[in-house]
């Protein structure tokens, strides 16, 4: 790492226009994340922040080392949690957990055949609130409907970071107003006079895992009952989002249920699927078999 002492008021370098696009390629070549114009100084700013912090002096040296080697690997790690963006919330989208509550688990429940398990996967999972809701959700149906199941959800995203804020499970309590206050008492314990921590019982339900959507065919995780993935594919192409999209309904179980944000994809719908209706949700159930 280059040993370059910066003073607090040197100002940023600017960055040349070929530069900037270098690096936008990187960021979309390796994440899928396409950074529109109106954000170059948003990238400026970050690069020029993270440069300074490990001592490099112009945006090429720094690219140049985030290339080479085991030491590149690693701060490019710490680039893509500074790049992307991790905002999230407890209970969210609330007409997704309604649809989780009120349509697909009495179903599932009501079947022939229950399954002894949910496997439920949570794709760009950021820091951890959203696969903790459906954590909530499912653990709540179980105890007011009497429902006899486990279930465990996989939590991916591609910021460690992220990850590890999740695995904590600590939230300040700011992050909890969208949550009741039954809910809070039955699933939080409190940590200190502004930090909630999610109990035990959930924790251990969720697997964070580091994933790159970009490369599922490393993904080392069986078939879904359901798959949850909102306000990621938002900041890819459409030409990615489809792809992205194929890839993960080949790890649904038949019957299996995909949750996307209302508008995150249009004009697409495998042969395999079919569409469910629920409020503003956009969802699809992978049918038994297409004929
Ligand atoms: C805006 S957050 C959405 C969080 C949550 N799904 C929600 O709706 O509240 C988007 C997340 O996608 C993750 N992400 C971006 N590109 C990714 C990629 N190529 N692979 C996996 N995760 C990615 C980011 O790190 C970020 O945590």
């Amino acid at each position: 790492m280059a040993n370059v002492a910066w003073s607090g008021i040197e100002s940023m370098p600017s960055m040349e226009d070929d530069h900037y696009l270098e690096w936008k390629l990187l960021l979309e070549q390796r994440t899928g994340m396409i950074l529109p114009d109106e954000r170059r100084s948003f990238l400026t700013t970050s690069l020029g922040i993270r440069m300074r912090e490990v001592g490099f002096r112009n945006y090429r040296e720094y690219y140049n080392f985030v290339l080479e080697g085991q030491g590149g690997k690693i701060e490019w790690a710490t680039l893509v949690d500074r790049l992307t963006v991790h905002e999230t919330r407890f209970f969210r989208h609330i007409s997704s957990v309604n649809l989780i509550r009120d349509l697909l688990l009495p179903e599932w429940m009501s079947q022939d055949e229950i399954p002894k398990t949910l496997n439920i996967w949570s794709v760009g999972c950021s820091t951890g609130e959203e696969p903790y809701t459906l954590a909530m959700v499912l653990d709540n149906f179980r105890d007011t409907d009497h429902a006899d199941y486990y279930y465990g959800i996989t939590a991916s995203d591609i910021s460690m970071a992220s990850l590890s804020t999740g695995r904590k499970g600590i939230f300040h309590s700011r992050k909890l107003r969208e949550v009741d206050d039954l809910t809070r008492r039955k699933y939080f314990t409190r940590v200190d006079d502004t930090h909630y921590q999610v109990k035990e019982t959930l924790r251990k339900r969720i697997c964070f895992s580091h994933l790159n959507v970009l490369e599922m065919d490393r993904i080392p995780f069986g078939k879904m009952h359901m798959i949850f993935c909102q306000n990621m594919l938002i900041y890819f192409d459409k030409e990615r989002r489809i792809e992205i999209l194929d890839n993960l309904i080949e790890h649904l179980e038949p019957g299996g249920v995909l949750i996307l944000g209302a508008g995150e994809i249009l004009g697409w719908k495998p042969p395999i699927l079919e569409k469910i209706d629920f409020n503003d949700t956009l969802a699809f159930r992978r049918l038994a078999a297409v004929n």
